[in-house]
């Protein structure tokens, strides 16, 4: 079915589609730990609180709407990736899901590295301290600015995404004198979706070199011939909020054939594989995600039996987790607008935000939980589509969800997950400011990303 039948927004006067997960909690004040972030509870008046501070006085400090960030549970997530992989493996946070030099500094701390894909977010990382050499530099489209200013920061890693920039990597690099550490990208033909992949033997779409025919292969022979490239490795990923591990076994054993073939042809073997990042999370209660020591036995025994098998030293792993660390860590606060009930249907419940600080409802049909943050509630459930402010009806936070039929203007609902691809997607759509990221951590709230204000958008139109 045509995803532009709708082309300006929503389905409208749907109804929930049968089997569809949703049905009234037994319990509307319920906190489903699988989608809050970890120190999210009520307090004894029924208040939501983050880091035992309650959002009520989140509100009035801060304003909303506001993100708030769980710095404990970032934390932990963190940390938890880097001791399921061990010291034998690295894991680079992939940025492009929130970054700010807070993030930075928090990620450094807990020893993991830095994926960046773009001049703004390699200048992030630098200005908050994070080493160069734990930073590696992706994108399909590096600009030459863009290259020489990694390859003079000296990032551990440029994954290259063509053959154009396989030659324009290297020159650059030659040019100032330096041998550049590189791993080329290869599509291996594994597209995956949340709860499926389709292995095929191409793939269309514009990242990476295909390894069908040959193609790959030709890239690595150039690679190793050129002086300005180190090649150190091989990188793929293959989607975004997977579930389903089988997606990642077929890239291994492409990826790994692909290493084989390289000692095969040219008597070398490259030390690295990089698996790339998309690892899924729980958005409503109905997702079941892995945890990082899970997915980092099944996808180290993977590589191992693979090589094994290939008779190749096994090489170090990367991996690229960005949504699994940061989403689950935080949520949005919204204050609750206009309600309108519309018969027979849903009420809409109008919030002080909306698609300017998260598109991902409008722009991928995601699905999102939401809770009355402000109280409890004792009213019936009231089947609820919580709606932005902004002049456009696809303006969906929350497709389908059940709050309090006593919902009421003032009060504070929040939504969870909201910690990747929505700060860092946010936009300034009908001038709507993007809200603040707020991390809370043992009673103690800060701004770390500041709210935008009227004079930043005049600050830009020059006039
Ligand atoms: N590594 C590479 C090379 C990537 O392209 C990505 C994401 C990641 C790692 C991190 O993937 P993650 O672990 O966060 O799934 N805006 C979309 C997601 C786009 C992901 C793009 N690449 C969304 O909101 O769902």
């Amino acid at each position: 079915m045509s995803r532009s039948a709708h082309p300006a927004g929503p389905r409208h006067a749907d109804v929930l589609p049968e089997g569809h997960y949703l049905a009234p909690p037994a319990d509307l004040n319920a906190l489903d730990a699988k989608v809050w972030a970890q120190t999210v509870t009520r307090n004894a008046d029924g208040v939501l609180t983050v880091g035992g501070i309650d959002v009520k006085r989140l509100a009035e400090e801060f304003g909303t709407p506001a993100y708030i960030l769980d710095e404990t549970d970032f934390r932990a997530r963190a940390r938890a990736w880097r001791t399921a992989f061990g010291n034998d493996a690295d894991v680079f946070y992939a940025g492009k899901a929130f970054l700010s030099r807070a993030v930075v500094r928090w990620l450094n701390e807990e020893g993991l590295n830095l994926d960046v894909c773009s001049g703004g977010e390699l200048t992030t990382a630098l200005s908050a301290g994070m080493p160069a050499e734990r930073i590696a530099f992706h994108g399909n489209n590096k600009s030459a600015d863009e290259i020489e200013r990694a390859i003079r920061a000296g990032v551990g890693r440029i994954v290259l995404d063509s053959f154009l920039e396989i030659a324009r990597v290297a020159h650059i690099a030659q040019s100032l004198g330096k041998r550049q550490r590189v791993q080329i990208r290869v599509t291996v033909g594994v597209e995956a979706h949340t709860h499926e992949f389709i292995a095929t033997a191409h793939e269309d779409q514009k990242f990476g070199i295909p390894l069908a025919d040959g193609q790959a292969a030709e890239a690595v022979r150039r690679a190793l011939q050129l002086e300005g490239l180190e090649l150190i490795g091989i990188h793929s990923h293959i989607g975004s909020q997977i579930f389903d591990m089988s997606g990642f076994e077929v890239a291994a054993h492409r990826v790994v054939g692909l290493l084989k073939d390289i000692r095969d042809e040219h008597g070398v073997e490259l030390p690295e594989i990089d698996l790339g990042g998309g690892l899924g999370i729980a958005y409503t209660s109905d997702d079941d995600p892995r945890e990082p020591h899970e997915i980092a036995k099944a996808l180290t025994e993977i590589v191992t039996r693979e090589c094994e098998t290939a008779k190749l030293r096994t090489p170090r792993i990367s991996v690229e987790p960005g949504r699994a660390v940061v989403g689950p860590t935080a949520f949005t606060l919204y204050e609750v607008g206009t309600i309108k009930p519309l018969d027979g249907l849903r009420t809409y419940v109008s919030v002080d935000g909306g698609m300017s600080d998260n598109i991902r409802t409008a722009l991928y049909d995601a699905e999102y939980s939401v809770a009355l943050a402000s109280r409890t509630s004792d009213a019936g459930p009231m089947l609820s589509r919580v709606v932005g402010k902004h002049c456009e009806s696809g303006d969906i936070v929350v497709r389908d969800a059940f709050l309090p039929a006593d919902l009421a203007p003032g009060d504070l609902i929040a939504v969870p997950a909201t910690g990747a691809y929505c700060r860092s997607m946010a936009s300034n759509y009908n001038h709507v400011l993007r809200p603040p990221v707020v991390a809370v951590k043992d009673g103690e709230a800060r701004v770390i990303v500041r709210r935008e204000t009227e004079e930043d958008l005049l600050r830009l139109d020059v006039g």
